[in-house]
């Protein structure tokens, strides 16, 4: 693989993007701080509110990256609760177990495995999230079954991701801040500028918020809610297990 190879498409064949966030992983967190201006904390911590967790939970963050929302999730299951960050990429889990670490985070647990098939019993989870991962999952639907198989029923799944917005105006502000200047700052700071390239292409091609909708009622959930953030620029959807 060259430092440039990049998947063309989202639905990536897993070892690639495994390969691509490895390359990008060591500045993940300060492109995502810069790039959202800020914006990826307080989506994830409305996203990490929707899972409407109590004290004592137990809750899995799939794709979990560095381990954002994860940490999101901890805060909100308190001391005798627990937290599993499950990722692909090895790299992004080091990060998240250095920053268990260093915060002394003893109740978020990162786990290597693949979304769409989930290393856990059935039932074992009070809620499932997951944050930015979806356009790089070869099949949603399947992840979205696996998290209704591991939530107990009535436990809710929860899916933040980036959208391009539809209102005339910031639709074509998105296409220009995603098309060129993220890729040129995300390049610049991450010396991966592919990576930030395949970003906006993933965005595009993913499925509209209609289409996830339709997708996490295939996979079994119910009671499906949109929830659309800074104008449509990122959207969670939740869904109960059933
Ligand atoms: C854009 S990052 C999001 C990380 C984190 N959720 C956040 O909020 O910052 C996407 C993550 O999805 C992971 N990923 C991609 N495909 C996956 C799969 N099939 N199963 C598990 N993780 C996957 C990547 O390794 C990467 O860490």
């Amino acid at each position: 693989m060259t430092a440039t190879s990049t998947p063309e498409a989202p639905h990536g064949e897993p070892r690639v993007v495994a390969a691509m966030f490895g390359r990008i992983a060591g500045r993940y967190d300060l492109v995502n701080r810069l790039l959202s201006f800020g914006s990826d904390g307080r989506w994830r911590r409305f996203a990490a509110d929707q899972a409407r967790l109590r004290p004592g939970d137990r809750a899995l963050d799939v794709a979990s990256g560095t381990g954002d929302l994860a940490f999101e999730l901890a805060r909100r299951v308190g001391a005798s609760g627990s937290v599993a960050g499950l990722d692909l990429t090895r790299a992004m889990l080091l990060l998240g177990q250095a920053k268990s670490r260093e915060r002394r985070e003893k109740r978020v647990d990162h786990h290597e495995g693949d979304a769409m098939n989930l290393p856990y019993r059935d039932d074992v989870f009070h809620a499932a999230t997951m944050a930015f991962g979806g356009r790089n999952v070869p099949d949603l639907r399947g992840a979205f079954r696996e998290m209704g198989r591991v939530v107990e029923p009535g436990g809710r799944i929860v899916f933040l991701e980036l959208n391009r917005p539809k209102t005339f105006g910031f639709r074509q502000l998105f296409d220009f801040y995603f098309h060129t200047f993220s890729p040129l700052v995300g390049g610049l700071l991450s010396g991966d500028r592919a990576a930030y390239e395949y970003l906006p292409r993933s965005v595009d091609k993913f499925e509209s918020v209609g289409d996830i909708a339709v997708c996490m009622r295939d996979a079994g959930l119910k009671d499906v809610t949109v929830h659309p953030l800074m104008f449509g620029v990122a959207v969670v959807h939740v869904g109960v297990a059933p």
